[in-house]
C-alpha cells in the first residue's frame, strides 16, 4: 500500500528553516514512522531562490511568490521561519483560511496576534503549534499545555534570552565589563547585530506573554508586562553580587496571586545555589511551580538551527497525529481567560541596593532609621571600599512591599550625604 503523504509548505529557508529540513533529511526514517506518513517538502518561500542555502534543496522547489505556498492543492502544513509580524501574519493568516495547520517560531507574532490567529484557526478548524518560538530546542510549550495540565501553576520564573544571559555569564565568570561581553556575544553570533529587542528585555517579554498565557491559563499582551532590561549594568555590582551568594540574572517572571497575574521581566539576584543560577551563557531555563508537581527545570539550548529545529520537527508529528485522528478544531488557547493585572507596587520583594554615600558617622544609622520608618527591614548592610571621604555601600533588604521601598528610596537620594544612588536590583530568595 502507498504510504500516506503530509505535504509541507516553507515561508523562509534561514537559519531556522535551514536547521528543519536536515533534521527531516538526517532523521527520515523514524520522522515517516512517527508521523505515520511521508513528510514531503514541496514550496519553499524565500526573498533570493538563487542564494546558496546551507542545505540541499531541488531549485524547483523555491519560490519568491508567498501564493505558491499557500494556494497549493497539497500543502497540508505551512512552516513559518521568516521572522518579522506585518507579512507573516497575513501568510499565517491565509494559511488557515485555505484549511492549512500552521507551524511558526515567530515569539514577536505569536505574542502580538496569537489571539486573533488562533481564534481564526478554531474557526477554519485547524490549529497553531509554536514550540519553537520559546527556548528554542527545550520543550517548554508542550509541557505547559500537556504534561503540567494537572497542575495550577502558582509561578514560571524563565531565562528565556540567550543574548542576555550570556553577556551576564561573561560579566560574573571573567569580570568581562557589559561592553567587551556584548561584542564577543555579537562576534559568536548568539546576539544580533541590533540586540535593542534583547537588551531591553522586549524579547523575554514576548516570549514571557507565550509562557504566561499558557502557565495561567490567560490572555497575557506585552503591555501588560513590567519590562527593564540590562543596559548599562555594571560589572561591580555583578561582583559584589557573588560576594554575597547571589548572581545576577535576566528573568521573566509570571506569578498568580488571588487569581491575578503579575507578569514581569527584570535583572534580579537569584542565590547563586538555585538551579537557575547554574543556567549560564546561551542556554535557556524555564523554572515552574505547580501546587502538585511541586518546583521542575527545563533547560537547554535556547536558539540554534538544529536545536530550534528540533521543535518544529515535533511540531509536524503532533500535526501528523492531528491529521490522523482528525482532532480538527481542538484550539485550547481559545479557552483562556483576561485576569487582572497585579501592579508592581503592590508585590513583595527583597531588594540590594548600592550607593555612594560621604564616609562620615551616622550614615548607616540614618539609612537604617528611613527603612525602618518605611516598614522595611535590612537583612545585611556592608560599606565596601572608602576613598577622599567617599564610602561605597551595599545593602540588602528582607522582602518587602515594593512601594515601601520605593518610598524609602526616595528620601534616601535627597540626603546631603548620599552622593548617588548607583543601582537598584530585585531579590529572589526562592
Ligand atoms: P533568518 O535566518 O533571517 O531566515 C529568514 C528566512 O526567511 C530567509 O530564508 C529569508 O529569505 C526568508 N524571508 C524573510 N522575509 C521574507 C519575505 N518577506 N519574503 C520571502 N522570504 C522572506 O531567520 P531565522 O533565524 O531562521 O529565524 C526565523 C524565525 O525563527 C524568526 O521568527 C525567529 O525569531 C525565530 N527563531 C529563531 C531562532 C534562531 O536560533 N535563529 C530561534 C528561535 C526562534 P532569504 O534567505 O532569501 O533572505
Ligand atoms: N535573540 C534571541 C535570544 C534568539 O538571544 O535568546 C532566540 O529567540
Amino acid at each position: 500500500m502507498e504510504k500516506r503523504k503530509i505535504g509541507v509548505g516553507f515561508l523562509g529557508l534561514g537559519t531556522v528553516g535551514s536547521g528543519v529540513l536536515e533534521i527531516l533529511q538526517m532523521n527520515r526514517e523514524q520522522v515517516t514512522r512517527r508521523a505515520g506518513a511521508e513528510i514531503e517538502v514541496r514550496k519553499i518561500l524565500v526573498r533570493d531562490p538563487h542564494k546558496k542555502r546551507a542545505v540541499n534543496v531541488n531549485n524547483d522547489l523555491y519560490t519568491s511568490d508567498a501564493d505558491e505556498v499557500l494556494d497549493h492543492p497539497e500543502i497540508d502544513v505551512v512552516v513559518e521561519v521568516m521572522g518579522g509580524v506585518d507579512e507573516a501574519k497575513k501568510y499565517v493568516k491565509k494559511a488557515l483560511q485555505n484549511k492549512k495547520y500552521v507551524i511558526t517560531a515567530n515569539k514577536d507574532l505569536m505574542a502580538t496576534s496569537g489571539a486573533e490567529l488562533m481564534l481564526l484557526a478554531g474557526e477554519y478548524e485547524r490549529n497553531i503549534y509554536y514550540e519553537a518560538s520559546v527556548g528554542g530546542g527545550i520543550p517548554l510549550i508542550r509541557p505547559l499545555k500537556h504534561s503540567l495540565s494537572g497542575n495550577r501553576i502558582s509561578r514560571i520564573i524563565g531565562i528565556i534570552n540567550g543574548t542576555t544571559n550570556y553577556i551576564l555569564s561573561k560579566m560574573s565568570l571573567e569580570n568581562m565589563d557589559f561592553e567587551t561581553a556584548l561584542a564577543e556575544a555579537q562576534e559568536k553570533g548568539f546576539a544580533e547585530q541590533d540586540p535593542s529587542n534583547d537588551l531591553e528585555g522586549k524579547d523575554a517579554g514576548y516570549k514571557l506573554c507565550i509562557l504566561a498565557g499558557l502557565a495561567f491559563n490567560s490572555r497575557v499582551n506585552y503591555e501588560d508586562l513590567y519590562v527593564d532590561g540590562i543596559n548599562g549594568i555594571d560589572k561591580r555590582d555583578i561582583a559584589y553580587a557573588r560576594e554575597l551568594g547571589f548572581t545576577l540574572k535576566l528573568l521573566a517572571i509570571g506569578e498568580e496571586i488571588d487569581g491575578a497575574l503579575a507578569p514581569r521581566v527584570h535583572p534580579a539576584l537569584v542565590p547563586s545555589t538555585h538551579p537557575l543560577a547554574g543556567v549560564l551563557f546561551e542556554n535557556n531555563a524555564l523554572y515552574v511551580t505547580g501546587n502538585a508537581v511541586g518546583e521542575v527545570m527545563f533547560f537547554g539550548p535556547g536558539a540554534g538551527a538544529l536545536p530550534t529545529g528540533s521543535s518544529i520537527v515535533a511540531d509536524l508529528l503532533d500535526v501528523a497525529h492531528e491529521m490522523r485522528c482528525q482532532e480538527e478544531g481542538s484550539v485550547m488557547e481559545l479557552h483562556f481567560q483576561d485576569k487582572t493585572i497585579i501592579s508592581m507596587d503592590k508585590l513583595h520583594s527583597a531588594f540590594f541596593l548600592r550607593l555612594q554615600a560621604k564616609d562620615q558617622p551616622g550614615v548607616f544609622a540614618s539609612l537604617a532609621t528611613t527603612f525602618g520608618n518605611e516598614n522595611v527591614s535590612l537583612d545585611m548592610i556592608i560599606q565596601k571600599s572608602s576613598t577622599e571621604g567617599q564610602a561605597e555601600i551595599v545593602l540588602v533588604t528582607h522582602e518587602v512591599e515594593e512601594k515601601n521601598f520605593n518610598r524609602a528610596v526616595d528620601k534616601i537620594r535627597d540626603f546631603s550625604y548620599v552622593r548617588r544612588i548607583n543601582s537598584i536590583f530585585r531579590v529572589i530568595k526562592t
